[in-house]
């Protein structure tokens, strides 16, 4: 992954376990603890074993982890230099949530290597919706995606509630989304 994730890990574990906690993951890494640089490409060995430290760290088991993370990214990436994409991209969460392909397609522009997630959305009533979603990477990221789908709705000030729906083939996961 991109090093601006283990940055926003980074951020997340000292804003909310303190920076002596980051040191001592960092030492168990064997990382530096000064941080990663945002355009460089890191294993995604790197982000799986800082969130396993991490969870032993804070004794939080690894989906809730990963939805803190989420929502956490929500706020990161609104105080961050792609601020403007987030904000101008759309007018409601179920909006923006249907142009994150195009979303993540700009940010090709910074990140030319990117391994972009797809999303797409099945409108199944009034107020609710299905989430699919497809990533060529192997790791366990749904409960990420289930917290940026929460920290979507809370940037537009919405109630939500999302559960997991069992995925069809060529599918990582799959939200069914009530607001
Ligand atoms: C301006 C805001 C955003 C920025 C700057 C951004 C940037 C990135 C970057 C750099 C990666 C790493 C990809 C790689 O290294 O190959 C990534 C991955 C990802 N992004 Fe975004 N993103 C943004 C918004 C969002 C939002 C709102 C969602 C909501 C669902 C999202 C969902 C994901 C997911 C799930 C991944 C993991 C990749 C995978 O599933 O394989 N991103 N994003």
């Amino acid at each position: 992954m991109y090093g601006m994730v283990n940055q926003a890990i980074r951020s997340m574990v000292i804003e909310k376990l303190g920076k002596q906690v980051w040191v001592d993951i960092c030492k168990d890494a064997n990382l530096d603890p000064i941080g990663f640089n945002s355009f460089e490409q890191y294993d995604d060995e790197v982000t799986l074993n800082l969130v396993g430290l991490i969870c032993n760290k804070s004794q939080l088991p690894p989906p809730v982890l990963l939805e803190d993370f989420g929502k956490y990214w929500i706020d990161y990436a609104r105080k961050s230099e792609y601020q403007a994409i987030l904000k101008n991209f759309a007018t409601s969460p179920v909006e923006l949530i249907e142009s994150l392909d195009a979303l993540h397609s700009r940010l090709q522009l910074a990140f030319d290597n990117l391994k972009a997630p797809a999303f797409w959305v099945t409108r199944t009533g009034d107020k609710e919706v299905l989430v699919h979603y497809k990533s060529e990477r192997d790791m366990p990221l749904k409960y990420f995606v289930l917290g940026l789908l929460k920290g979507i709705f809370a940037m537009f000030d919405q109630e939500c509630r999302v559960d997991f729906v069992e995925p069809k083939s060529g599918e990582t996961a799959v939200f069914q989304v009530n607001y």
